[in-house]
């Protein structure tokens, strides 16, 4: 039985980790760390609050003195650490809160961790997990190979910046201190709980309500579409069983331009609200509820300053040690996904309520059609 800290456990990724790592090895005991930031939500998680198969603790993982408390009274033998400020163009409009969260709340808890695991018998067994970005590793070119673990640091936007420096102190802490801690760098991540902020909830929930779909640039940028599910099974495989001081990197093997990603959205919600009538009802803005195309809503606008062309990821090291591939193909990740948002407009309503329109406002408001 582990004592299992997840920070960020009420986000995007964080949230799926915790029902992951329930149903995989429920005797664990596991507690959520997060400070509720705009990007999490906990509906997910409070039936498993309620009847205390997680315990939860809203906090900051900069705040030394929570985190120390935690580590002392609960004595944690696993940390999964996915806390973190994690939208680009969030990190282009006010990088600060990546500084602090990113940077020195992952100082914060490392530093914490290691105190703790140091002052009692935990440091032999105890394993820290990093998570990470390929956003690390800078851009491609068309023609360049995937980026492996060595490939070189060029981190281009404030939060790829940010997520580089918590990787180095991670590995500094790693070779200064013995941390018993491995780090992974993953790709694009896409399935249910995502905020709508991120490309594949935000035009689905723009094209079902009727909203323009708005594409940076020419869409010409490729990402590695990685299922959020595939990722909490090598996030588990590593944290058990990867090497101490290893770093892995996590893929979907699937890169596609954002034209195409954003095209495959709009025809398969024309062909959802063909198959099923109900829909037209439930979101009559959406082109496909008149038996129109939701492509009809795609616009080409302002780039975003310093846009990757393009990520890919070798994930041959996390196969070859530790057993993990990808076992959901992006069609049909795509399209669960999009059945996902249409089932649970409660969830995404609650979530692009409040500060939501603000930041839509303040993203899309001065891009202009290219
Ligand atoms: P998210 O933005 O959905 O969730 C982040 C969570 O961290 C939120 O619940 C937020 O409240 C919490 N948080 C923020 N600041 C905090 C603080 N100071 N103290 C405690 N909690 C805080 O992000 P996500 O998409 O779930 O990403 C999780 C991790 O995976 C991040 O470290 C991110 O960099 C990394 N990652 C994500 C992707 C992706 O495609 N989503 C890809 C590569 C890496
Ligand atoms: P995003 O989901 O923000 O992830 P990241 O920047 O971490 O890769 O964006 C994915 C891609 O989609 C990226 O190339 C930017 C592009 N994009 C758009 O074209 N329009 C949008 O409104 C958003 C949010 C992203």
């Amino acid at each position: 039985m582990q004592r299992v800290l997840i920070t960020g456990g009420a986000g995007f990724i964080g949230q799926n980790l915790v029902h992951a790592w329930r149903a995989a090895r429920p005797d664990d005991r596991l507690m959520v760390l997060d400070a509720m930031t705009y990007a999490a939500n906990l509906r997910s998680l409070e039936p498993l609050i309620a009847d205390r198969s997680i315990q939860f603790v809203k906090g900051d993982i900069g705040d030394a003195a929570l985190v120390r408390l935690l580590f002392d009274e609960h004595g944690f033998t696993r940390v999964a650490h996915l806390a973190a400020e994690s939208h680009v163009d969030r990190s282009i409009v006010d990088p600060e809160a990546f500084l602090k969260t990113n940077v020195l709340g992952t100082f914060t808890l490392l530093q914490a961790a290691l105190d703790a695991w140091r002052s009692s018998d935990l440091i032999g067994c105890a394993r820290f997990l990093h998570v990470s970005t390929d956003e690390v590793y800078g851009s491609l070119g068309p023609g360049d190979p995937a980026f492996s673990e060595s490939s070189p640091y060029r981190p281009n936007s404030p939060y790829a910046a940010s997520k580089a420096a918590s990787d180095h102190l991670v590995r500094a802490f790693v070779t200064t201190y013995d941390m018993p801690a491995m780090i992974t760098n993953c790709s694009n991540n896409y399935g249910p709980y995502q905020h709508p902020e991120k490309l594949i909830p935000l035009m689905i929930i723009h094209a079902v309500e009727g909203k323009p779909l708005p594409i940076y640039g020419d869409g010409s940028n490729i990402r590695d579409w990685l299922h959020v599910s595939d990722h909490c099974d090598a996030l588990m495989s590593v944290i058990e069983r990867g090497r101490i001081g290893e770093t892995y990197n996590i893929g979907g093997g699937n890169e596609q331009n954002n034209r195409d990603v954003v095209g495959a959205i709009c025809d398969t919600l024309d062909d959802a609200f063909a198959d099923d009538p109900r829909l037209a009802a439930r979101f009559p803005s959406c082109p496909a509820a008149k038996g129109a195309a939701c492509r009809s809503l795609i616009g080409y606008v302002t780039d975003r300053p310093g846009h990757d062309h393009r990520y890919a990821i070798d994930a041959a090291k996390l196969a070859a040690e530790l057993g993990n591939r990808c076992s959901v193909g992006f069609e049909h990740g795509l399209r669960q996904t999009i059945r996902w948002y249409l089932d649970r407009e409660d969830w995404w309503r609650e979530v692009t309520s409040g500060g939501y329109k603000a930041w839509i406002d303040r993203n899309y408001g001065f891009r202009v059609a290219v």
